[in-house]
Formats: C-alpha cells, structure tokens, sequence
C-alpha cells in the first residue's frame, strides 16, 4: 500500500515536472527543419511596448528635420502574459521592431511626424533550449508574409554583443518599455 502510494507520488511529481516545463516554452515561434524562422502570424495583435524615432544603429548626429525611423517594439501576447505571471522570459519568447519611415506630410497638418511606409523588420526570440547564446535575432523585409523564413544571424552577432551589453534586462532593451521596466524595476 505504502509503496502504491509512493509511487503515485512520483508519479504526481513527473507529471507536475512535465506540465511546469511545458509552461516555459509557448511553442508559438515556428521554424523550418533548417532552424530558420517563419515569420509569425497575427504580429498585428501583438502588444506595443515602446517607440523610438530616430534610433537607428549608426553614428550619425540626430537631425530634428529629418528625424529618421520610428521604430515600433512589440511582443508576441502569450510571452508578455507569461512575463507578467512570472516576472521572467519563457523559452520563445518573440520581441518584434519595425521600423517605420517618419512622415511630417500628415493631413491635417500636425507639427510632428507620424508613421510612414513600414521598412524592415527584426525579431528576437530568447530561448535558452534552442540558442547556444539564449537568444536568435532574425532580419525580414517589411513585406514578409507567414510564409518567409529567415536565417539566424550567426554567433557572436552585433546585435547580440550590444543587446548583452547595453539592454537592462535579459538581453532586451527593458529600460525603454514602460510596463516592462515597471516590473523588472530599471
Ligand atoms: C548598438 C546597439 C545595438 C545593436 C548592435 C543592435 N541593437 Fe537591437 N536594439 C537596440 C536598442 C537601443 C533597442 C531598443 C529599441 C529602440 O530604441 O528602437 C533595440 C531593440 C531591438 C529589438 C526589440 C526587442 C529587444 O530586444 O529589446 C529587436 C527585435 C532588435 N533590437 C533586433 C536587433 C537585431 C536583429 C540586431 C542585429 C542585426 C540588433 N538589434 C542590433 C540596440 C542595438
């Protein structure tokens, strides 16, 4: 009886283990056999984290007439509700940035600038499992449909490099998406 009931124990516990590790990994970043990603469907309803204008990677001195991208982050609504249970990253956890041209044409005339044209798209998928580094960034073109794949950008990255170096939390850029930086407090 005693031994009945002790397996059943175990039993309990190696199905807790499986239900708690299915919980990490959402399982909604799609990939090719070749580990290249598809990109993913419905990224209009993914939840806005934060703008930016003007925050292209480069050298350049920011000029206010001609302020550059806006660029637009999002992510993928199952990560940001497991982020907000959890106060962490699940496995494929996907973060989109598009960026977008700046357009001072707007109709009414308004003295900023607004949305353009959508011109590229980057994606980050942390995920300690399938990355060697935790982490894969992927480039689309602003057309990308759900049936493009993109290549992981290889090991030892730039964008890796700067991302581990200069993003507050995990490898993102937390210090600039208010409710993300609410919750892990820089
Ligand atoms: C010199 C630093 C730097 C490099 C290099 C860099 N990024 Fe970023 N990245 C940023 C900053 C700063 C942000 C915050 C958003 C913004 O300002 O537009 C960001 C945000 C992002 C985001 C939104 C999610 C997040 O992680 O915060 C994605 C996706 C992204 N970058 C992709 C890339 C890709 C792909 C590359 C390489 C091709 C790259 N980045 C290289 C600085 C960098």
């Amino acid at each position: 009886m005693r031994l009945v009931s002790q397996l059943f124990q175990v039993g309990l516990f190696l199905g807790m283990a499986t239900v708690l590790h299915a919980q990490t990994d959402l399982g909604v970043a799609s990939y090719t056999e070749a580990d290249q990603l598809f990109f993913p469907e419905r990224t209009d309803l993914w939840v806005h984290m934060g703008s930016s204008l003007g925050s292209e990677y480069g050298d350049e001195p920011f000029d206010p007439a001609n302020p550059g991208a806006i660029g637009v982050v999002q992510m993928e609504p199952s990560a940001y509700q497991y982020f907000l249970e959890n106060h962490e990253y699940a496995d494929g956890t996907m973060y989109l940035l598009s960026f977008y041209g700046s357009e001072a044409e707007s109709d009414p005339q308004l003295p900023g600038f607004v949305q353009g044209a959508l011109n590229a798209q980057e994606i980050h998928v942390i995920d300690n499992s399938r990355f060697s580094e935790g982490r894969g960034f992927f480039l689309f073109p602003a057309d990308a449909t759900t049936t493009s794949t993109s290549d992981k950008i290889p090991d030892g990255s730039d964008c890796v490099e700067c991302h581990m170096a200069e993003g507050e939390y995990d490898g993102t850029f937390s210090q600039f998406y208010p409710t993300i930086r609410e919750i892990t407090g820089n």
